[in-house]
């Protein structure tokens, strides 16, 4: 008889919905998620649904708030807090699904190589400023908390969504997963970011179980 995977053990952090955290844990629930168990959620906000479903499915949630978050002192000493908070439950892979705030050396460096992203838009290999389409057409990188609006106050036809290992640099560092989705007429940023989101869920299902798998 083989014996039990060990269980490759996943932080998600979020400050909204939550819907790609709901993602994770319905893959979980169908054994889809192999051998990675989503182990404890966490929000900058008291008010973030992710929260709440991380508690129907009986998970563990953490509120860590940041009170001023432009005083850089105040804001070292919430990452210490938040990275306590996450290091007790000693996890393989923290998840930022939706979580609006940037993280630091202070935090990253607690758990290096172990952090991933996932951003609303296209992000290119080598950390440049412009992406190339699979059909050729080159659009600007976009980064930053506004990506969706930008896609379509640009114009471009196309755009999509990355998953990427967290680096100091906002919105970098090496790609995991992308894919393109096309913009539509008619599209408003609600309709459009929806369209991603829909991606987005089998992206990051895809690629918690196969880091899952590699480091299981
Ligand atoms: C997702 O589209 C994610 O890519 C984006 O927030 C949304 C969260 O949706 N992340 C960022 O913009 C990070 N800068 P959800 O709360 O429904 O999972």
């Amino acid at each position: 008889m083989n014996a039990p995977a060990h269980p490759y053990r996943v932080a998600v952090f979020v400050s909204g919905s939550g819907s790609n955290l709901q993602a994770l844990l319905d893959a979980q629930q169908t054994g889809d998620l192999g051998n990675a168990e989503i182990v404890l959620v966490v929000s900058d906000r008291a008010d973030a649904y992710g929260l709440q479903r991380a508690l129907k499915h009986g998970v563990a949630a953490a509120f860590v708030p940041l009170r001023r978050p432009r005083d850089p002192a105040v804001r070292a000493e919430w990452e210490h807090r938040l990275a306590d908070v996450t290091a007790a439950f000693t996890p393989d892979l923290i998840v930022l699904a939706g979580f609006m705030r940037v993280l630091s050396p202070v935090f990253l460096d607690r758990f290096p190589n172990r952090v991933i992203n996932q951003h609303p838009a296209l992000l290119p290999d080598d950390g440049g400023d412009a992406f190339t389409t699979s059909c050729g057409v080159v659009i600007p990188a976009l980064r930053g908390a506004h990506v969706v609006a930008d896609a379509l106050r640009l114009g471009l036809p196309i755009t999509g969504c990355t998953i990427h290992r967290v680096t100091p640099a906002v919105d970098d560092g090496p790609v995991l997963a992308r894919a393109e989705v096309p913009i539509l007429p008619g599209d408003t940023e609600e309709t459009l970011h929806e369209r991603i989101k829909q991606v987005e869920h089998r992206l990051i299902v895809e690629v918690v179980t196969r880091l899952a798998r590699l480091n299981g």
